[in-house]
């Protein structure tokens, strides 16, 4: 079935890329821009190729999976090998993924459902926050109940997989059209909130997917093209080139954190790496993953990401999703590279038989792991109705365990977590005269195409232009049950006080005066849309926004922007006088008004803090996504990462870039200072690297041993209670290998304190916060000299330091 593409791919996996350029230095992105891949064939820099890393290593049970591990082992030896075949590869069914029922052995199959921010194919569920907003609370308490209780709906719903949280992309370009389905443009942020994530989903009895492994920074050609006959590659999908320090210190980084948080399943990702295919990739899937971070779950496909049978399983890929055969199409029912094509690969003897259990006991182990063989939920029905992934003549709806009430309502009070967490995310960018909080005013005007309803249904899969916005698109989005809009929570909110005008349009000429007199505050709501499967064009929120605000502050003294936006927008209009308040509040879910109301009118106060940076012009953004090719070669498709760690504020800090409003950034209605920032080292003669302890999930052990306890003593100095984010970075010494960003985060914690009210606040550094990896000994190394730390209020906003020497230079 997958013949001489499987053999042309096995060779793939193994040479290194051709036809392309190392285009030197870091290219800008324009406001409105293509970047194109010049064509070169040589390879500079030492990478763009994947080494060959086999065999692919077999779960051991380490870090606490040992007796579900016995469990699914026992269940593997009573499989026949076509049941063997079947359990790793995905069938039509009910759910976006699906692995069989086997009912003579009592397993009632495994639903997979995305994604990140709600169980999208399914009635009565929640939609809560993007990713990005989640992110943005710097909230470890947020980003853990939003993980519980989304997990608590996957679950209720039948799904024993939920295909969250999101990594990659990191957000290495501004522009990328997924970095809102994930959480921050740093490792270290993201790397928390994976791990907090994952535990929330798991505790709530739902295996984990965190995705996608790895490089998985741009949408454009995240897929081969292919000819009109849908079965011939004319070009292969973009290969994102990474060298070995950058894989490390920044895409891996949040993954170590997943796979110690102890992830069921990791999902690799559609396009290729240095080369080779990102589920046919040896080095990351058995090399990086299975190996160095001793990820102990299985390495799922992303949905036609499999372009190969064999060599995609010896490299490290345990289950083929949704089946079918990848980039020729992604119907089960027409076949599928895993299937039969893995029964007569054991009988023939290509690929030995124990690969093929190790594939299995990795799949059923997080299963019996999270109890999912007791009592788990039967499927919701309607998920099958829903699903428009499969056609229903190709599954038999009685073969799937759906038995149970169908549409089950299972939001629960999650309403209110969301609409808190909305609140606690939302980021105050500007503020003045004391614009905000609202105190009662008696007119309101409120303008902008996201104030009102949505107008073209709630599934959330293109960009409409009326009605507000508070998810992106693709299968990160949700399907709404309702959406609380900012036009009915601030009518709702003000009906009392105030008079509201309503211009919930676009752009109408506002240059007229209002009757009978100006309104005493103008409310601007304006939107950003993105979805899965292509990249943003422009940085500037869409619609003609700008100019809304532009045509509203012209009469308005008092105008107030507020943008839902999947991230990064340019705000030009911050510089406007009579544009007295900005707040970006992203994709908060379902009870986006009402967020934002809390905000406006000072029942919460903000907190939120950017998760990247927003700069001056779309120009001085680095890192483009390539978005075309000037040339035919199959290989030409290249994106060389060649600014290596120089992402979003590493980038502009390292070059010293003016900035609008930095990483880490975020105002308060009250005001606070940080003092008296210690280190206490709790270690002594600490080695430049660690010792070579035994791997456990997330590697080395010895990376995650506090060295230091860090302290600052944090005060609200304001008039006002509230919270903020006492946020740590590390500068390292001077013989660190060149190439080292200025500064890094490498801790944070928020803190809720009454007006006058002072805390300590304690950050651990682990021995991985301070180490850069090594690509000559292949480890993490502690450089030599003295360490500064800075605590501060934003990652250009230091205001405490003090000096480290953990090893003696
Ligand atoms: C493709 C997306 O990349 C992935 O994130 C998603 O989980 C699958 N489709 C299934 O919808």
């Amino acid at each position: 079935m997958a013949s001489s593409r499987t053999l042309l791919l096995a060779l793939a996996a193994l040479a290194p890329a051709t036809n392309a350029q190392n285009f030197g230095g870091s290219g800008r992105a324009a406001d409105d821009f293509t970047y194109v891949q010049p064509l070169n064939t040589t390879i500079l820099g030492g990478y763009g190729h994947s080494p060959a890393v086999y065999p692919s290593p077999n779960m051991t049970g380490t870090g606490g999976w040992k007796d579900a591990m016995a469990k699914a082992q026992e269940f593997v030896s009573q499989l026949t090998p076509e049941e063997k075949a079947w359990m790793v590869t995905g069938a039509a069914g009910p759910c976006v993924g699906n692995i069989k029922p086997i009912p003579r052995l009592g397993f009632n199959g495994i639903c997979l459902q995305d994604g990140p921010l709600s169980i999208r194919v399914a009635d009565y569920a929640s939609v809560f926050s993007a990713g990005v907003s989640a992110a943005a609370s710097w909230d470890r308490k947020v980003l853990y109940e939003r993980g519980f209780a989304m997990g608590e709906e996957f679950k209720a719903k039948g799904a024993q997989v939920a295909l969250s949280p999101v990594c990659g992309p990191l957000g290495r370009s501004a522009y990328s059209g997924r970095n809102w389905e994930g959480f921050a443009a740093d490792p270290y942020l993201t790397g928390v909130a994976m791990e907090v994530t994952i535990k929330g989903h798991q505790d709530a009895g739902v295996q984990a997917t965190p995705k996608h492994f790895i490089g998985n920074e741009q949408e454009t050609q995240r897929n081969p093209t292919l000819d009109e006959s849908g079965t011939n590659v004319i070009q292969e999908a973009i290969s994102a080139n990474i060298d070995d320090r950058t894989m490390h210190e920044l895409y891996l980084w949040p993954f170590a954190n997943s796979v110690r948080a102890n992830a069921a399943s990791i999902m690799c990702s559609y396009q290729r790496l240095n080369g080779s295919y990102g589920c046919e990739n040896s080095k990351a899937l058995n090399g990086l993953l299975k190996g160095e971070l001793g990820f102990q779950g299985y390495v799922m496909s992303d949905w036609g990401a499999v372009h190969s049978g064999v060599p995609s399983i010896e490299s490290g890929l345990d289950m083929n999703m949704p089946g079918g055969l990848g980039a020729y199409g992604m119907d089960p029912t027409l076949g599928s590279y895993f299937g039969g094509n893995v029964t007569t690969a054991v009988n023939n003897g290509t690929l030995q038989e124990s690969r093929l259990d190790d594939m299995i006991v990795r799949i059923m182990t997080p299963y019996y792991h999270l109890g999912q063989d007791k009592d788990f939920p039967t499927t919701d029905a309607s998920s099958g109705v829903l699903n428009t992934f499969f056609k229903k003549k190709d599954w038999k709806p009685e073969e799937w365990n759906m038995t149970g009430e169908s549409s089950r309502d299972v939001r629960g009070n999650h309403g209110d977590l969301i609409r808190k967490h909305g609140a606690e995310a939302t980021v105050l960018l500007k503020n003045v005269n004391k614009a905000l909080p609202l105190k009662a005013p008696k007119s309101i005007a409120v303008f902008g195409n996201d104030a009102g309803d949505i107008t073209e249904g709630f599934l959330n899969q293109k960009s409409y232009e009326y009605g507000t916005l508070a998810a992106g698109g693709g299968s990160g989005t949700g399907r709404f049950t309702y959406l609380i809009t900012p036009l009915e929570a601030v009518k709702a909110r003000a009906r009392k006080d105030a008079v509201v005008e309503q211009h919930p349009d676009r752009l109408e000429q506002h240059d007229r005066p209002l009757e009978p007199h100006s309104p005493e505050v103008c409310l601007v709501f304006l939107k950003t849309w993105a979805e899965e499967a292509t990249d943003r064009k422009h940085l500037s929120v869409d619609y003609d926004g700008e100019e809304v605000v532009a045509s509203v502050a012209k009469f308005c003294n008092n105008t107030v922007v507020v943008t839902h936006s999947s991230g990064i927008n340019l705000l030009p209009f911050a510089d406007h006088p009579n544009v007295t308040a900005i707040l970006a509040a992203h994709y908060p879910g379902q009870e986006s008004g009402n967020s934002i109301v809390d905000i406006l009118y000072g029942d919460v106060n903000p907190s939120g803090k950017l998760p990247y940076t927003i700069a001056f012009n779309g120009t001085d953004y680095n890192a483009p996504p390539t978005t075309a090719v000037n040339t035919t070669g199959i290989d030409d498709w290249q994106s060389w990462f060649d600014e290596k760690l120089e992402i979003d504020y590493r980038y502009f800090d390292a070059h010293n870039i003016s900035v609008r409003y930095e990483f880490g950034f975020g105002l308060s209605y009250t005001t606070f200072e940080l003092a008296e920032l210690k280190a206490e080292a709790l270690a002594q003669d600490i080695p430049a690297a660690p010792a070579a302890e035994p791997v456990q999930p997330g590697g080395n052990p010895a990376l995650w041993a506090p060295l230091y306890n860090v302290t600052v003593e944090v005060s609200n100095t304001g008039d006002a209670d509230g919270a903020t984010v006492p946020q740590l970075y590390v500068h390292f010494p001077d013989s660190t290998p060149a190439g080292t960003p200025p500064q890094q985060l490498r801790g944070f914690d928020k803190v809720l304190l009454k007006k006058g009210d002072k805390t300590t606040v304690s950050f651990e550094l682990m021995r991985r916060d301070i180490s850069y990896w090594d690509i000559v000994s292949q480890g993490w190394v502690i450089p030599a000299g003295e360490f500064t730390l800075s605590a501060g209020l934003s990652s250009r906003d230091f205001r405490a330091t003090a000096k480290i020497t953990p090893v003696k230079a």
